[in-house]
C-alpha cells in the first residue's frame, strides 16, 4: 500500500481480500444465524464502513480478492471524485457476474464513452418527454394507484385486523409505470403474462444476489455448471431473453413511425432514422434495445418500491407527522380531488417528508460501483487504472457536519423559516455526476404521486397486538425494509 501510495486501509486475508475479514463472518451471520435469509442487515454492513472510515479517513482502500476498492466516505470526497474528476472516475466496473448478464450493454453497466453516452442522452430525452404531453405517465401512475386503494381496502377487511403487506401492491403498481413506459400497456396485477415477467425478474435477481450464485464474480466459470442455481439462472436468463425479444418483434410488426406509443416504439423509429441517413455503426440496434429495456426495469422498479414502502413505514412509525401531511394535503388539495404533479410546489411539507425518508434509507446505499478508467492523483493518493470507486452516499446523507442530529427524523430540516422548500447539495439519494440516476425525474414524480394519493385517502397504523415494525434495512439490490404489515382506515 504505503510503496504504491493506495489510499490506507485494513489488512486484507490471503486469496479472499478484506472481504474475508469482515464481509464472510457478517454473511454467515445473516445467512445462518438469527436473521437467515437477507443477504446482510445494513446496520452491520454500514457500522463496518463507518468504523473503516474512522480509522483509515474519508478515502480508504479494501481488497475483495485482488481487486482494489477505494470507499469514498462523505459528501465532499464523493462530490470531489464523480463531478470535479467525471472523466476518471465515470466508468463501470467489469463485474464477471453482471457482464455475463448484460454483455456491458444497455446504460446502467456500459463502459463510459460515446456509445453509452449517445444511449443515455436518447433515454433521458424520451423519458423526459414521458413527463408531458400526450404520453405523459401521470395519468396511467394515477391509474393504478387506484386499483391499489381498491385492493387495499378489501385485503384490509380480509385480513380482520392482521394488516396488510403493502410490498406486493406496490411493487405491481410500480412495475406497471415501467410496463407503460417501455411496452405501451399496463397489465392487471393478475394477468399471467405480466405475472410470468415479474416472477422471472425477481427470481433472477433473487439467484445473484442471494444465493451461491454470487461466488460467479469468483470463477465466472461456475456460471456453466450444468445443476443447482447456476443452471437455473441460465433457464431464467433465457427466459426473460425469450419474453423481452418477443415483445420488440410485436412492435416491430404493428410499429407507426409517426405515432410511436412507447419508448420502444421510439427506439425502433431512431434506429430507422439513423439507418435512412446512412450511419455505419450506429449503436442504435435491437441488440441495444434489448439491455435498455432489461436496465429499466432492474433499476425503475425495486428502487422506486423500496422508496415508496419506507416512506410509508416512517408514516406508521411516526403519526403525528403522518397527520401533519394529511393536514397540508387536505388544505392544498382537500378530500375530493386527486392530487396531481401541478400540486408538488404546494405541498413543502410532503416533499420535505419525502426527502427525509430518503435521506435516512438512502436505498441504493453504496451507489453502483464506478470505475477508475486510468491511473490518477486524487487527494494525495494514487488510484490505478481500473479500482473500482464505491460512492458511499449512506454516509454522506449521515454525516453530523452537514446535518445536525442526522440520526434523528426530521422533515423540517428541508424546510426553511417561511415553511418553504430547501434544496441542499449535499442530498444525492440519486447520485451525483455525469452517471447520476437516469430516472430520477420518473421516480420523484412517483413517490410524490403515490404518497399523496394513499395518505389522502388513508390513515395507515401498526395492527394492534404486532410490536411495531422495524427499521433495520436489508442489503438486496437495493436497501428494502423487513417486512411488515398495516392497518387501513379510510378518512372521513
Ligand atoms: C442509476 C438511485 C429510480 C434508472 C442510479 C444510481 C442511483 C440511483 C444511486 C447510481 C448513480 C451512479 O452510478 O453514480 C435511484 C433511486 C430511485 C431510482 C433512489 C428511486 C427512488 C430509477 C428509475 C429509473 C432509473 C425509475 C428508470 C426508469 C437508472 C439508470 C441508471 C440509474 C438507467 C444508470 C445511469 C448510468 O449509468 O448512466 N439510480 N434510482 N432509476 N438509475 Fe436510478
Amino acid at each position: 500500500r504505503a510503496l504504491a501510495n493506495i489510499p490506507p486501509g485494513p489488512t486484507p486475508w490471503p486469496v479472499v481480500g478484506n472481504f474475508g475479514s469482515y464481509f464472510i463472518p457478517s454473511f454467515i451471520r445473516n445467512r445462518f444465524g438469527r436473521e437467515s435469509g437477507s443477504v446482510g442487515d445494513m446496520k452491520t454492513t454500514m457500522g463496518i464502513l463507518k468504523q473503516l472510515a474512522e480509522q483509515h479517513g474519508d478515502v480508504y482502500s479494501l481488497f475483495v480478492g485482488n481487486q482494489l476498492l477505494v470507499v469514498l466516505n462523505g459528501f465532499d470526497a464523493v462530490r470531489d471524485a464523480l463531478s470535479n474528476h467525471p472523466e476518471v472516475f465515470s466508468d463501470r466496473p467489469d463485474i464477471p457476474a453482471v457482464t455475463i448478464l448484460t454483455k456491458r450493454k444497455g446504460i446502467v453497466f456500459a463502459p463510459y464513452g460515446p456509445i453509452w453516452r449517445r444511449q443515455r442522452k436518447f433515454c433521458h430525452t424520451t423519458l423526459r418527454n414521458f413527463g408531458l404531453g400526450k404520453l405523459s405517465l401521470e395519468p396511467c401512475i394515477l391509474q393504478g394507484l387506484a386499483t391499489i386503494k381498491t385492493e387495499l381496502l378489501r385485503l384490509n377487511e380480509e385480513s380482520r385486523g392482521a394488516g396488510v403487506d403493502l410490498a406486493p401492491m406496490i411493487s405491481n403498481g410500480v412495475s406497471n409505470v415501467i410496463c407503460s413506459l417501455v411496452l405501451g400497456q399496463r397489465f392487471h396485477h393478475e394477468d399471467p403474462e405480466f405475472r410470468t415477467l415479474l416472477g422471472l425478474m425477481a427470481r433472477g435477481l433473487e439467484i445473484c444476489v442471494n444465493s451461491p450464485a454470487i461466488l460467479i464474480n469468483i470463477f465466472p466459470l461456475l456460471y456453466r455448471l450444468p445443476f443447482g442455481v447456476f443452471k437455473e439462472l441460465r433457464q431464467v436468463e433465457g427466459d426473460i431473453t425469450v419474453f423481452l425479444k418477443r415483445i420488440i418483434e410485436k412492435h416491430q410488426e404493428t410499429l407507426d413511425p409517426g405515432n410511436p406509443r412507447d419508448l420502444t416504439d421510439m427506439y425502433l423509429v431512431e434506429m430507422l432514422d439513423r439507418q435512412t441517413a446512412g450511419e455505419v455503426d450506429s449503436s442504435f440496434t435491437e441488440d441495444y434495445l434489448f439491455y435498455i429495456i432489461g436496465d429499466l426495469f432492474i433499476a425503475g422498479t425495486d428502487t422506486t418500491t423500496n422508496s415508496i414502502l419506507w416512506i410509508l413505514l416512517y408514516m406508521v412509525l411516526h403519526p403525528d407527522i403522518q397527520e401533519r401531511v394529511q393536514a397540508e394535503i387536505d388544505d392544498v388539495v382537500g378530500r375530493h380531488r386527486v392530487p396531481s404533479l401541478s400540486d408538488k410546489g404546494s405541498l413543502p411539507f410532503t416533499e420535505a417528508t419525502i426527502m427525509e425518508v430518503q435521506r435516512l434509507t438512502a436505498v441504493v446505499p453504496l451507489g453502483i460501483p464506478h470505475m477508475a478508467s486510468e491511473t490518477t492523483e486524487f487527494r494525495g493518493y494514487t488510484i490505478p487504472k481500473g479500482t473500482v470507486i464505491v460512492p458511499n452516499l449512506w454516509s454522506v446523507h449521515r454525516d453530523p457536519t452537514l446535518w445536525d442530529n442526522p440520526d434523528t427524523f426530521n422533515p423540517s430540516r428541508f424546510l426553511d423559516d417561511q415553511g418553504k422548500l430547501l434544496r441542499k447539495e449535499c442530498f444525492i439519494p440519486f447520485g451525483i455526476g455525469r452517471r447520476v440516476c437516469m430516472g430520477e425525474q420518473l421516480a420523484k414524480m412517483e413517490l410524490f404521486l403515490t404518497i399523496t394519493s394513499l395518505l389522502q385517502a388513508f390513515r395507515f397504523t401498526v395492527p394492534e397486538e404486532t410490536a411495531a415494525p422495524s427499521l433495520t434495512g436489508r442489503f438486496g439490490l437495493t436497501l428494502a425494509p423487513c417486512p411488515y404489515t398495516v392497518c387501513v382506515s379510510t378518512r372521513g
